[in-house]
């Protein structure tokens, strides 16, 4: 047989396919790209990218209202000009997609515009504006990522039941706005609502925000909905939709109604393997439809590859990318796995989130002779400069050993800091190390040395526990 014109196609342009893609071709592999939406997939697109710049408009807007606090007279209380807010996300995400498909091009990647289905376990059919095209190649990477989960009450249309794509590109700030599922997306684009003046209720199912999260560290951002007008059930279920809203069952049994003018529907993604035609290449997937893969990244067909959301996991951008690496370099011959020891997960709260490794509990699940410290962000000069000083850097480690297990902070720039924490989990660094090396001051980093510190008793800038 001929030698296929690709030796690498890569299904899905997002974080994890168009990465895959580049560093395929940067290995010198012959690489095709097809993507059915738009490059950048969901995370440039329509999630992680747009809702952070709506989110810092949100923190903004906020800020703005308490300037007088840092002693900064406004002369008029600042107003949304919403279509502009829009304006400024839409900018961010052009300059972002434009920027990766200049990558692309510029490290030769063919960009096929269509939707592919596997034909054979060495040909995809991809169908594309111009009609049907057949590509063949010599490895494949899946990276079709994943898709809101329904449910039969709530149909999503984009118009009153959202999901965060939806959400993302309101024409104006609803009044109300009634949230099912009290978890990442729930809680980030719950909270920025809030900033902007709706009426915000959160139905979460569980008896904890974030689940999986700290409690700890959930207790401080559950607070913080409070403070700013949420109104937040646990333990809840939603039940229907109303004229005004929708109708949520309590703990108590107990049925109540939320304003919702609209309903953001975020209660998990499931992935996107239906009508790949993975049963036409042999590619097995487990009983909830993801791809199961091993170190390198490989499902059980030899030449075909599955990252990101599809795969068991976190659902995270970042984990993709590392993966597409992974499997691009497997491709190319040489010795990569994904054997990370943390994939840090942020949740872009106000407070801040942010987690490497494991929690408390799991890490005493796992059976470790687990010591904790906390340090607050309140004994930090930085943060008291910067009227952000409610949160704390819990570590979480291994008495026997000193190793890290984790770190969990809640907090000013908890998204930042957390790279820290995977560094010295990801080397194995001590608590000891931590502690000893040298943060600059003034920084909020101090606080995780600090931390480290405290766990050993010996804290500055904290009365420390006897030992
Ligand atoms: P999620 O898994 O974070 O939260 C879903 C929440 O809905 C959970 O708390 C769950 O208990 C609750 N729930 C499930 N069924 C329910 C029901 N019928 N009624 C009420 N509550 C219900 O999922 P989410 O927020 O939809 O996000 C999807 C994925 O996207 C996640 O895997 C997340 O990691 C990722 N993501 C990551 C972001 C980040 O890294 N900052 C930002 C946004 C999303």
């Amino acid at each position: 047989m001929d030698r296929p014109e690709f030796d690498v196609a890569v299904i899905g342009a997002g974080p994890g396919g168009y990465v895959a893609a580049i560093r395929a071709a940067q290995l010198g592999k012959r690489t095709v790209l097809i993507e059915r939406e738009a490059v950048g997939g969901v995370c440039l697109n329509v999630g992680c990218i747009p809702s952070k710049a709506l989110i810092h408009t949100a923190g903004l807007f906020a800020e703005l209202q308490h300037a007088e606090r840092f002693g900064i007279r406004l002369g008029a209380p600042a107003t949304l000009d919403w279509p502009a807010v829009q304006a400024f996300k839409q900018s961010v995400v052009h300059k972002l997609t434009s920027g990766v498909s200049q990558l692309l091009k510029g490290n030769g990647v063919t960009l096929v515009h269509g939707t592919a289905a596997f034909s054979s376990p060495t040909q995809l059919s991809v169908r594309t504006p111009e009609g049907e095209v057949v590509i063949r190649a010599e490895a494949f990477i899946v990276a079709t990522g994943s898709r809101p989960i329904a449910i039969p009450p709530f149909p999503i249309d984009e118009k009153r039941v959202l999901s965060s794509t939806g959400a993302l590109a309101l024409d104006h700030v609803p009044a109300s706005m009634s949230v099912i599922g009290g978890g990442v997306i729930g809680l980030e684009l719950g909270m920025a609502y809030a900033r902007f003046g709706t009426k915000v209720s959160v139905v979460e199912m569980l008896d904890q925000l974030l689940p999986g999260v700290d409690p700890e560290v959930v207790r401080l951002v559950a607070r913080a909905t409070t403070k700013m007008g949420m109104v937040v059930h646990t333990s809840a279920t939603a039940q229907r939709l109303t004229p005004t809203g929708m109708v949520a069952q309590l703990k108590d049994g107990s049925e109540v109604e939320l304003p919702g003018e609209v309903i953001l529907l975020s209660i998990g993604r499931r992935p996107n393997t239906e009508g790949l035609g993975l049963e036409r290449a042999g590619v097995a997937t487990d009983a909830r439809g993801y791809v199961p893969v091993d170190a390198q990244c490989r499902t059980n067909v030899r030449q075909i590859f599955a990252i990101g959301d599809i795969t068991p996991g976190p659902m995270l951008a970042h984990r993709a990318s590392k993966q597409g690496i992974v499997a691009a370099e497997v491709i190319a011959g040489r010795p990569s796995a994904a054997d990370f020891a943390t994939v840090p997960g942020v949740i872009f709260t106000d407070p801040e989130v942010a987690t490497a490794g494991l929690t408390e509990a799991a890490a005493k699940d796992a059976g470790y002779d687990v010591r904790t410290a906390r340090f607050s962000f309140g004994a930090n000069g930085r943060a008291l400069g910067m009227g952000r000083s409610e949160g704390f850097v819990k570590i979480v480690a291994d008495q026997r050993t000193d190793a890290v297990l984790g770190i969990h902070i809640v907090g000013p720039s908890a998204s930042d800091l957390i790279s820290e924490a995977a560094l010295a989990i990801e080397l194995g660094a001590t608590v000891e190390d931590l502690a000893a090396v040298v943060h600059p001051h003034p920084t909020l980093p101090e606080v995780v040395m600090e931390a480290a510190e405290a766990l050993h008793g010996k804290a500055i800038h904290a009365l420390n526990r006897s030992p």
